[in-house]
């Protein structure tokens, strides 16, 4: 056991400065305190690994859903961590746990936030990703729940090489539709095409998204799946079948001008086609959690279900990280190696 008065020194990642757009790394700064021993209830935890969620971005704005960051702040992330020091009944020495870390290298928080990892055999950055609940579970809920995809139907899906986009290609594709995701760049589009095993991937940097659906969708889509907004949602709305679904994950093109969304102009073709478009946060479905994780950890172990990411290493770099997030520089789930 670590003894108390031997509390490990843990770097933390603060907001120096509201980012003016996408986030760089200048709105960031490492600092170094000794970790805080923990009171009754608490627990000390050694961070092994973090998510990278475009959520975060929300909260360095002054009013967030999530809860905004305070200047000085340490930064939030969901993340999996060894409990070093337990002084709650819930959680021993050992123990590996999943919840909110924040971007620090050991974290002392009430361990009413935290759930005992179900299959601590099984490595972080799985657990973050596939079996995550901002990445696999919402995934599940998203596609299968909201989205409520089906045999034979034409799925698009935007930021479709990413965390959630790559889980959900493969999740409607296992429940038979044909997948067309939109990527940014051939070398993702290639990913998708040849590791993911959708039908077809459309590059929206280089591609004219609207021409290339209707060559691979002619008579339109059956469902949308949006992580993006924006420009993508009015194509999509454009090229709607009859009682089609939209489903609202995410809208990355826009968290970094909260003040001036860009919202569809085209929500009348849902009216056209008796389409619906829901939205939805992977927290609505929490009482499932535990069905979800079970199906996605079976799809995983039979192999039916990749869990591609991008590893960046050390505490250091999650300022980077979340750069990247906003760059397109991460292909599958993004996360940080502590
Ligand atoms: N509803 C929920 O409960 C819930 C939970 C988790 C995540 N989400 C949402 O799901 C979406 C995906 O999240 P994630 O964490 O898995 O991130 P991610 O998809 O792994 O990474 C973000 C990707 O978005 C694309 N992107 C970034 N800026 C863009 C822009 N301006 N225009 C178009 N594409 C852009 C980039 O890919 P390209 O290279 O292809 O541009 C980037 O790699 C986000 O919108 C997030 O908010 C929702």
């Amino acid at each position: 056991m670590q003894k108390i008065s031997n509390l490990p020194k843990s770097k933390k990642v603060i907001l120096k400065t509201r980012p003016n757009g996408n986030p760089v790394i200048t709105d960031f700064d490492i600092i170094e305190e000794i970790a805080s021993a923990p009171d009754d209830g608490e627990i000390l935890i050694e961070v092994q690994a973090l998510g990278i969620g475009a959520w975060i971005r929300t909260t360095l704005n002054e009013k967030a859903f999530h809860g905004a960051t305070p200047i000085g702040g340490v930064l939030p992330s969901m993340g999996i961590g060894k409990v070093l020091i337990s002084k709650s009944k819930k959680f021993s020495e050992g123990d590996i746990v999943s919840g909110p870390l924040s971007a620090q290298s050991y974290t002392t928080l009430n361990s009413d936030f935290f759930e005992k990892v179900a299959n601590p055999e099984i490595d972080p950055f799985t657990q973050i990703g596939v079996l995550g609940v901002s990445t696999g579970l919402t995934s599940y809920f998203g596609i299968y729940d909201v989205g409520k995809v089906k045999k034979n139907d034409i799925v698009l899906i935007s930021g479709a090489a990413g965390g959630v986009g790559m889980i959900v290609c493969q999740l409607a594709k296992i429940k038979g539709a044909k997948v067309i995701g939109v990527a940014g760049g051939k070398d993702k589009c290639d990913v998708l095409i040849n590791e993911i095993g959708i039908d077809a991937a459309i590059d929206y940097k280089n591609q004219n998204v609207d021409k290339e659906l209707k060559i691979h969708a002619e008579n339109g889509i059956d469902i949308f799946f949006d992580n993006v907004g924006g420009e993508i949602l009015d194509i999509a709305l454009d090229n709607l079948k009859e009682r089609a679904r939209v489903v609202i994950c995410g809208a990355i093109s826009q968290y970094s001008h909260h003040n001036s969304i860009e919202g569809p102009s085209l929500y009348l073709r849902l009216a056209e086609k008796y389409a619906v478009m829901e939205g939805f946060t992977v927290m609505h479905f929490e009482h499932r959690y535990k069905e979800a994780y079970e199906e996605l950890l079976d799809l995983y172990q039979k192999g039916l279900l990749k869990a591609p990411m991008h590893i960046e290493e050390g505490i250091e770099n999650f300022p980077l990280a979340l750069q990247k997030l906003f760059t397109g520089g991460n292909t599958g789930k993004l996360i940080v190696k502590i």
